[in-house]
C-alpha cells in the first residue's frame, strides 16, 4: 500500500500562495495542490547542511514531482504545478511538448505562474493574464493597446529540467559537470521496479541521506525489522571515492525476517535477513542500495532525498527486484515499517540540518557519513569558486 509519509500530526504550514491556488480555468474541479512545506519558525533557516548555502546545491538535479504527482495536478495534465526546491518557488509545465521549469514569478508583478493555467503550448498567468512561450517569453499582454510593444524583459527565467525514472528532474544552475544519478535497475529488463510514495520529512536532505547510510542504528531504531541487540557492531568498511559517487559494501546484516517476498519466507526471530549489501552514496543526496541474494535473485533500492530548504526534504525512492511474480504490496512491506520507524528518530535531531564539524561526537563505526560529511564540506566551497572549480572537486578519487 503506497503511503504519505507526511503526518498529520506534525506541525506544518501551509503558505498561503499555495492554500490560494486552485490551478484551474474557470468552471472546472478544484484539484488540490499536492506539496505543502513543513516550516519550523515563521523565518526559515538558510543555513544548508555542515554550514553550507542552497548555492552549492543548486548546482545539482534534483526530482520535484513525480510524472504522475503532475499529470494529476491539473484537469490540463500539463500543469501548471508550483513546488519548492532549495528554497526557491519553482513552477513546472508542459509546454511545446515538453516538461520545463521556470521561476513561479511571473515578470509583471510576482503573482505564482502556478496558479495561471496551459493555453496550448502557452502558460497564462491568473492575475492580468500575461502569456508565455515555451521559450518562456511574453507572447500576449491583454492589457496592451493597439500597437504597444512587448516589453523585451518580460521573459521566465527556465531552469533545466528532465524526466528520468518517472520522475521531474531540476537544476537551478547550470555549467558543472552534474548529471542525473544512474539508477541500474530501471533499465533492466531483468528487474521489476516498484515507485514508492514520495514522502516530506521535517528534516534536512542531508539528515536524511546520514539516517539511510548509518547501519548502526539497526540493532535500536528498527528492532525487529532490521536489528535488535546484540548485533551493535559493524566493523568501519573500506570506502572508495569515485566518479562523484562513494561506494563500501556491508558484509552482513544482522536482521530479523518480517516474511516479507523480497527477502524469502520467514526464518526464525533473529535470522541473518540481509547482505551482502553495497551502497553507492552519489554526491550529494543519492543513495543506491544493492543486495545479490544469489545469482539471480538481487534487489536495489533508490532513494534521493530533495532539498525543499534547509529544514525539509522530500524523498523521491523506488524498490527494484528480480523479476518475480511478487505482488508489489510484498516488496513496499518492510521499506513501509522501517520509514515508521526512522520518521520520528529523524524529525527528533537537533538541529534540522546538520551543524559544523564540532557540534556531534562521530566514532570509528560512522565512518561512512564522515567520508560523506568531508567530501560535502569540500563540495560546498568548490561551488563557492564557481562550477569548474566543483566539477573538479566531484572527479576527485580516494580510498579510505
Ligand atoms: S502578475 Fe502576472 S500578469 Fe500581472
Ligand atoms: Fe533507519
Amino acid at each position: 500500500m503506497a503511503q504519505n509519509w507526511l503526518s498529520d500530526k506534525l506541525p506544518y504550514h501551509r503558505p498561503e500562495w499555495l492554500g490560494s491556488s486552485d490551478n484551474i480555468q474557470p468552471g472546472t474541479p478544484v484539484q488540490p495542490p499536492q506539496y505543502r512545506t513543513l516550516q519550523s519558525s515563521d523565518s526559515p533557516a538558510t543555513s544548508y547542511d555542515l554550514g553550507t548555502t542552497a548555492e552549492s546545491w543548486k548546482y545539482f538535479w534534483h526530482p520535484v514531482a513525480t510524472v504522475k504527482e503532475f499529470r494529476g495536478h491539473t484537469h490540463s495534465g500539463k500543469g501548471p504545478m508550483s513546488t519548492v526546491l532549495l528554497g526557491q518557488r519553482i513552477v513546472v509545465a508542459e509546454m511545446g511538448g515538453q516538461i520545463q521549469a521556470f521561476d513561479d514569478k511571473c515578470p509583471h508583478r510576482g503573482a505564482s505562474l502556478g496558479m495561471g493555467w496551459i493555453e496550448g503550448d502557452n502558460l497564462r498567468c491568473r492575475y492580468h493574464g500575461w502569456c508565455f512561450d515555451s521559450k518562456g517569453k511574453c507572447v500576449d499582454i491583454p492589457s496592451l493597446g493597439e500597437g504597444d510593444p512587448i516589453p523585451a524583459r518580460a521573459k521566465l527565467q527556465g531552469y533545466d529540467c528532465q524526466v528520468k525514472y518517472d520522475l521531474i528532474w531540476v537544476r537551478l544552475k547550470p555549467g558543472a559537470d552534474t548529471s542525473i544519478p544512474h539508477f541500474p535497475a530501471w533499465d533492466d529488463p531483468e528487474m521489476t521496479c516498484i515507485p514508492g510514495e514520495p514522502y516530506l520529512w521535517p528534516c534536512s536532505s542531508g539528515r536524511r541521506v546520514a539516517n539511510f547510510i548509518d547501519v548502526t542504528h539497526f540493532a535500536f531504531g528498527h528492532q525487529g525489522t532490521l536489528g535488535g541487540p546484540p548485533h551493535t557492531r559493524f566493523k568501519p568498511y573500506p570506502i572508495t571515492q569515485l566518479e562523484g559517487r562513494l561506494e563500501f559494501n556491508v558484509d552482513t546484516f544482522l536482521a530479523f525476517n518480517p516474511g516479507d517476498a523480497t527477502y524469502g519466507p520467514p526464518s526464525g526471530p533473529e535470522s541473518v535477513m540481509l547482505g551482502p549489501g553495497a551502497y553507492h552514496l552519489i554526491m550529494p543526496f543519492t543513495v543506491v542500495l544493492f543486495f545479490k541474494w544469489s545469482e539471480t535473485r538481487s534487489t536495489q533500492i533508490f532513494m534521493h532525498p530533495t532539498p525543499i530548504d534547509a529544514e525539509n526534504c522530500r524523498s523521491y525512492w523506488f524498490t527494484c527486484h528480480t523479476n518475480d511474480a511478487s505482488p508489489d504490496q510484498e516488496h513496499l512491506a518492510l521499506q513501509s515499517i522501517v520509514l515508521t520507524q526512522d520518521l520520528p528518530l529523524v524529525a527528533s535531531h537537533v538541529p534540522r540540518s546538520i551543524g559544523g564539524p564540532h557540534e556531534e561526537i562521530s566514532v570509528p563505526a560512522d565512518k561512512p557519513e564522515i567520508i560523506w560529511r568531508k567530501w560535502m564540506r569540500e563540495l560546498a566551497r568548490a561551488a563557492d569558486k564557481g562550477p569548474e572549480t566543483l566539477s573538479a572537486c566531484l572527479q576527485e578519487k580516494a580510498e579510505y
